[in-house]
């Protein structure tokens, strides 16, 4: 195993704990937990990354619900985003009528959040909101709501708990700042 394949030694610091984590599942449990009594849900996963996340915060709701997946691309080159979206994996579910909550890991610019709450709307379905583990509000370029997130975060470069670098470093158990001697080992090859 050549240095740099484990983990934790990726990590500049960490920002959120295990334990931060569960404590923003468990309150945005809870309220998601009054704001769908009743109303049965339909809770879509944006692939790949808010599937950590996902399954933590569906766990503290309360609330009968179904789930589904959306995959969609929106980084070209594991750096910036290309600004271009595509459907990947499309839902299973039909959305019409449905109370439709996406899940996602990170919104950072918000095109992939505003094309997957377009294309839900166009869809036909009752209400479409958003549920994040992080928000980087700094770097947001399009008007979209995120309508109940964990955190903020600065504009740092943050893996782990589903955030990833170039597809790895998804399954750390904790989210962390990536260090820049990474990042530049990448960007020089
Ligand atoms: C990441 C993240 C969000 C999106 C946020 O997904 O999970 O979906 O980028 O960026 P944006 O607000 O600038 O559009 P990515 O497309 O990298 O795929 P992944 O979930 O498989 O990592």
């Amino acid at each position: 195993m050549s240095k740099g394949d484990n983990i934790n030694d990726i990590i500049d610091h960490k920002l959120f704990s295990e334990k931060d984590i569960h404590e923003m599942c468990v309150r945005l449990g809870k309220q998601l937990t009054e704001d769908y009594a009743g109303k049965k849900p339909l809770v879509v996963g944006a692939l790949k990354g808010a599937i950590y996340f996902l399954t933590d915060l569906t766990r503290q709701m309360d609330v009968a619900h179904q789930l589904d997946f959306l995959d969609v691309s929106s980084y070209g080159d594991g750096f910036e985003s290309s600004g271009k979206i595509k459907v990947v994996t499309d839902l299973a579910a039909d959305v019409k009528d449905r109370d439709v909550l996406i899940v996602e890991d990170i919104v950072d610019t918000g095109l992939t959040l505003k094309f997957m709450k377009d294309l839900i709307k166009e869809r036909g379905a009752k209400s479409v909101k958003c549920c994040a583990m992080l928000n980087k509000e700094a770097r947001r370029n399009v008007d979209v709501d995120v309508d109940y997130f964990g955190s903020e975060v600065g504009n740092e470069f943050v893996v782990g708990y589903g955030l990833d670098f170039l597809n790895m470093y998804r399954n750390l158990p904790y989210v962390g700042v990536l260090k820049s001697e990474v990042i530049q080992k990448y960007v020089n090859k």
